[in-house]
C-alpha cells in the first residue's frame, strides 16, 4: 500500500508539471481529487489494511491528499494571475491592416517631372511665395502699367508685395545669385485671382525652368523639351510649338502634345482640337538678362514654365482638377502606386 502512495504521488507531480492549459489542470483534478479520483480509491483501500498499518497508511494518504490539492490550487492561482492566452489571443481573427499613405497625385507629377530634369543635369531651386513686385513683374520685363500684367490677375499683400504668380521670379532670384553656366528647376506653388472652376484654381504648382550659358540656342530648348516629353509622356506622341508671346522671352512658344484621350480625333479633354498645350518656353530675352547682371552679347538662354494641376489632370484623366484638393479618400486611392 505505502509503494502504491508514493507511486501515485509521483505520478502525480508528473501530470501536474505537464499541464499547461486550465482544461488540462481540470482534466488533473477529476483524475486525482474527485470524489471517484485515484486519492479516493486508494482512501476506499483503507479499509483491507490491517488494522495495525491503518494509522500509518490514513496519515501517508492524508498527507498526499494535502499535498496534491495545494500543488493543485497553486497552480490554479498561476493560471488566474496570467489569464489563459486562450482569451485573449484569437489566433483566428483577421490582422490589423496598418493604412499606408501613399503620394498625392500631385506630388508624384511633380516627383517624376523632376526627376527627369535632373537626370538631364538641372539642379533644383526655391524662391519665396511672397515676392515683390520688382521679381514677380519688372525684372521679367513686364513694365509697369503694361498690359501683359493682366494675364496675371494677382493678389497684392501691399503695393509692392504680392503673392507670386508664377515660378518665373526664382529665374531671376538664381541669376542675381550665380554666375553662368545656369541649370535649374524651381517647382512650387504659385497664386492667382481667379475664380475657382474645374479648369482653374487660384492656388496651384508650376515647374519653372532655366538653362544659361554661352551659345545656348533654339535647338538646345528643343532638344531638351522634347526629350522631357518623350521620357515623360512616351516616345509615340506627337507634338508642335506654336509662337506665342512671354514678356520674358524672345521668341517665345507653347509646346503642345496630341491629346492622348482621343488620340488627336477630338474630345471634350482637348476642346475638340486635338491638341493639348503643356507648357510655355522660350529664349530668355536680353532685357530680362540686364536686369541680372548678365551680358546679353555673351550669354543666351531659354527657359519654360508648365502648370502641374493641369499635366497632372490630362495625364491621369481627371476632368475637374479641384478634385485634387479635396482630400476625398475615394479619389487619392486611385492613385496608389
Ligand atoms: N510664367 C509663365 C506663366 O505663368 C510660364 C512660362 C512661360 C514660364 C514661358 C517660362 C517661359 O519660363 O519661358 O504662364
Amino acid at each position: 500500500m505505502q509503494q502504491d502512495i508514493d507511486q501515485l504521488r509521483r505520478q502525480a507531480e508528473d501530470d501536474l508539471a505537464a499541464v499547461t492549459t486550465e482544461q488540462m489542470l481540470e482534466e488533473f483534478r477529476i483524475k486525482y481529487l474527485a470524489r471517484k479520483g485515484l486519492i479516493a480509491v486508494l482512501f476506499d483501500r483503507l479499509k483491507t489494511v490491517e488494522s495495525s498499518q491503518k494509522p500509518l497508511m490514513g496519515r501517508l494518504l492524508n498527507e498526499l491528499r494535502g499535498t496534491t490539492n495545494a500543488l493543485f490550487r497553486e497552480k490554479q492561482e498561476s493560471f488566474q494571475r496570467r489569464p489563459s492566452q486562450a482569451t485573449t489571443l484569437d489566433l483566428t481573427l483577421p490582422g490589423r491592416t496598418k493604412f499606408l499613405g501613399t503620394k498625392h497625385p500631385l506630388t508624384q507629377t511633380m516627383d517624376e517631372i523632376k526627376a527627369i530634369f535632373v537626370s538631364m543635369g538641372f539642379g533644383i531651386a526655391d524662391g519665396p511665395e511672397i515676392e515683390d513686385d520688382y521679381h514677380n513683374f519688372e525684372a521679367l520685363n513686364f513694365p509697369p502699367d503694361h498690359p501683359a500684367r493682366d494675364t496675371q490677375d494677382t493678389f497684392f499683400l501691399s503695393k509692392k508685395a504680392l503673392l507670386r504668380t508664377h515660378t518665373s521670379p526664382v529665374q531671376i532670384r538664381v541669376m542675381e545669385n550665380n554666375r553662368p553656366p545656369v541649370r535649374v528647376i524651381c517647382p512650387g506653388k504659385v497664386f492667382r485671382n481667379e475664380a475657382v472652376s474645374s479648369r482653374s484654381l487660384a492656388t496651384f504648382h508650376q515647374i519653372e525652368g532655366l538653362y544659361v550659358d554661352k551659345g545656348v540656342t533654339f535647338s538646345d530648348l528643343k532638344g531638351t523639351l522634347i526629350s522631357f516629353i518623350k521620357q515623360f509622356y512616351g516616345s509615340g506622341l506627337k507634338y508642335k510649338f506654336r509662337p506665342t508671346f512671354f514678356p520674358f522671352t524672345e521668341p517665345s512658344a507653347d509646346i503642345y502634345i496630341t491629346c492622348f484621350i482621343c488620340n488627336g480625333k477630338g474630345c471634350k479633354m482637348c476642346k475638340h482640337g486635338g491638341w493639348l498645350e503643356i507648357l510655355g518656353c522660350g529664349m530668355v530675352d536680353p532685357n530680362v538678362f540686364k536686369f541680372v547682371g548678365y551680358d546679353p552679347e555673351v550669354y543666351t538662354g531659354f527657359a519654360f514654365g508648365m502648370g502641374i494641376e493641369r499635366i497632372a489632370a490630362l495625364r491621369f484623366g481627371v476632368d475637374d482638377i479641384r478634385l485634387f484638393y479635396e482630400n476625398d479618400i475615394r479619389f487619392l486611392n486611385q492613385f496608389m502606386t
